[in-house]
């Protein structure tokens, strides 16, 4: 099936303003829901503010819709309330309403935090189990149960992206193995979109030299990263080295100002 109505969550926070931008006008209706206001800007486009949290608002939202791209919720670690509330209930809520709606598929905007207990010398696919490190990455996995859930029960197809880092580009040593850029999330949301497939767990990452994840998941998909966070490597150990020289002396910031590499701090 060719989705023409897609719905995105969290459509006005930073992943959904890059997809609205690389989506805007190649669908019959793009619609944008957040609980933040926005505004509609390109053709094609239909805002429905909505608070994921209400399950009667959400079943609604979904109405009409072939595809959701659901990256609503709450990001970073927080107290048991908020990730109840917004991430546990609302994609709940968002399944259910796909379910009542007739979607035939959910691309949930999952989390490498679902595996952030593993060790970074082990390499992990999109099989392994979950290991989450907060109270965030468990809403995580707790998100590709109940993707699993509506697709083997209800028939939704439903591709869940264990996302690591989507940045402009690396800024850390860590992201150059769990960069994901701007263009590959958006092709990665492509396959989604188009791919034969019932419930997958990939990885959303580029085709990083370091990466910590086996993708081939996502390559046997469609997915095909051309971005490679080792093109920054350079750059990245230059600011790991400012800051760490920042912490060993008392000037703190002002002490690296001249050093690029490790070489030349040395002497
Ligand atoms: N950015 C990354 O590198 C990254 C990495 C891993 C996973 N993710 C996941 O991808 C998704 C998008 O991430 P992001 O970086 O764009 O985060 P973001 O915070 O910029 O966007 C999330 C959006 O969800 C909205 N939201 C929060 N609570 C809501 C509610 N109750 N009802 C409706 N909308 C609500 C916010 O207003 C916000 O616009 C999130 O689910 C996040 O967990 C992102």
């Amino acid at each position: 099936m060719t989705s023409k109505r897609i719905l995105i969550t969290g459509a006005a926070g930073r992943l959904g303003t890059i997809l609205r931008q690389s989506l805007a006008g190649r669908f019959e209706l793009l619609r944008l829901s957040d609980i933040v206001p926005m505004t509609a800007t390109a053709e094609g486009e239909q805002i429905a503010p909505c608070d994921l949290a209400d399950a009667a608002a959400v079943r609604d939202l979904c109405e009409g819709m072939d595809a959701v791209i659901h990256l609503g919720g709450i990001p970073y670690e927080t107290g048991w309330s908020e990730m109840l509330r917004t991430n546990i209930a609302g994609t709940v809520n968002l399944y259910e309403g796909a379910r009542h709606a007739g979607v035939d598929r959910v691309i949930f905007a999952s989390s490498n935090h679902a595996t952030g207990m593993y060790p970074n010398d082990r390499t992990l696919t999109g099989g392994s189990p979950p290991r989450p490190d907060s109270r965030y990455g468990l809403t995580k996995a707790f998100g590709e149960d109940v993707a699993a859930l509506y697709a083997y029960k209800h028939g939704i197809r439903s591709l869940c992206l264990r996302i690591g880092s989507c940045l402009p580009k690396p800024d850390n040593r860590r992201a150059l193995s769990t960069w994901l850029s701007h263009k590959d999330f958006v092709r990665l949301v492509e396959v989604g979109l188009t791919a034969d497939y019932v419930h997958e767990i990939v990885y959303g990452v580029s085709r990083n030299t370091r990466s910590w994840w086996d993708n081939s998941a996502a390559y046997r998909l469609g997915y095909e990263p051309l971005d490679n966070a080792e093109v920054y490597a350079a750059e990245v150990e230059s600011i790991e080295l400012k800051a760490e020289l920042a912490r060993l002396y008392q000037g703190g910031n002002f002490v690296p100002e001249e050093f690029t590499s490790r070489r030349e701090w040395l002497g």
